[in-house]
């Protein structure tokens, strides 16, 4: 996988499932990471082939859910990001996916209480030894490009220490979120300590945390100006519209939410995970009638309907029975 140049869709908890991801290829992203997923949670999965949805699913051995969907599309371009504080779980989970997906990223930027109290995410940090441990273990052992993902600490000499450890690791490049872990959204990016470790480093940079200033694709063409980085990672700006990577212009919220609730039905997402991530596009919108609409939706089919999207949904559920018969999976009682 080349990092250079590329636009990317950032890993983002619930927002980063399969339908956006395959929305954000769609329209100009060049490569998407999942959803940071725990190692243990994937640990304790089966790997399934999914022929009525044609997908890739681990399946969680505790409760049947859904842990991680993929399909063949994605496959040169999806990255698989673990939340991990272990080298051992780290590269149970890497090696059981690497068939199915293009890299393996590491999350070593969240600031959430779940992952610094579980020493993951930004806990990492701060211990040189356990990143090296878990970097180099996954490096040696796994033939898919590995890579991870940081924040910024408090001074640039103390970052780009950091930053040349991990690439002395050996990883294939190395996404940087310009702000420091107490740090929050609406804050200022560092954007001059992403450029400074873009000069220092030999191995990709992927710069990220410009989403205050992107409104649109020139936009994040001036954050790689500003950041002079190989490549652009993008997540507040596209979980608003994601139709943000087109070179050509953003779409009308309408036409975007519309073209991902088809992939929601094609890959018959659950309700509540869709209701999440259109709330998060819809924003100010959540006051507004479709918003209070979406709000009472309690099935796929209701929500459609908001979108006039019912006739698509009933077509897509009589193809997957007819496919659940051919499969000879179906048991009519
Ligand atoms: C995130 N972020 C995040 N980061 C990560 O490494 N793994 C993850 O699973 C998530 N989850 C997540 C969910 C949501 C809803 C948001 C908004 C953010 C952080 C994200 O990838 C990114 O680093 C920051 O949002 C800064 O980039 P932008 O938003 O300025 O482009």
């Amino acid at each position: 996988m080349d990092y250079r140049d590329k636009l990317i869709l950032a890993p983002m908890v619930r927002m980063g499932t399969l339908p956006l991801r395959l929305l954000s290829l769609d329209y100009g992203a060049d490569i998407v990471y999942g959803e940071e997923i725990i190692d243990w949670r994937m640990i304790n999965t089966t790997r399934v082939e999914n022929q009525i949805l044609d997908t890739i699913d681990y399946v969680s051995e505790t409760d049947g859910s859904v842990v991680f969907r993929t399909c063949s599309r994605e496959k040169d371009r999806i990255v698989f990001q673990i939340g991990t504080a272990d080298a051992k779980r780290a590269l149970e989970v890497a090696l059981k996916v690497e068939a199915d997906v293009a890299a393996i990223d590491v999350n070593m930027g969240c600031p959430k209480d779940f992952s610094i109290k579980g020493g993951m995410g930004a806990a990492l940090l701060r211990q040189p030894e356990k990143i090296q441990e878990i970097l180099a273990t996954l490096v040696q052992n796994v033939k898919i490009p590995v890579t991870c993902k940081i924040r910024i600490l408090d001074s640039l000499e103390e970052t780009l220490n950091l930053c040349k450890m991990i690439q002395n690791c050996g990883v294939s490049a190395l996404a940087v979120h310009g702000r420091r872990k107490e740090e929050r959204s609406h804050q200022n990016n560092h954007d001059d300590y992403i450029r400074a470790i873009s000069k220092e480093l030999k191995i990709p940079v992927i710069a990220n945390g410009g989403s205050n200033d992107i409104k649109c694709y020139e936009d994040i063409l001036s954050f790689k100006k500003r950041t002079n980085a190989a490549a652009i990672m993008i997540a507040r700006a596209a979980q608003w519209n994601c139709s943000v990577f087109r070179r050509q212009g953003s779409l009308p919220l309408e036409s975007v939410i519309k073209s991902y609730l088809k992939y929601v039905v094609d890959y018959d997402s659950l309700v509540g995970n869709a209701k999440y991530c259109i709330q998060s596009m819809l924003r100010d919108l959540q006051d507004s009638d479709v918003g209070k609409a979406l709000l009472d939706c309690q099935t796929l089919e209701s929500l459609c309907q908001i979108w006039s999207l019912d006739a698509y949904y009933r077509l897509k559920q009589e193809e997957f029975k007819c496919r659940l018969g051919k499969s000879g999976l179906y048991q009519p009682s």
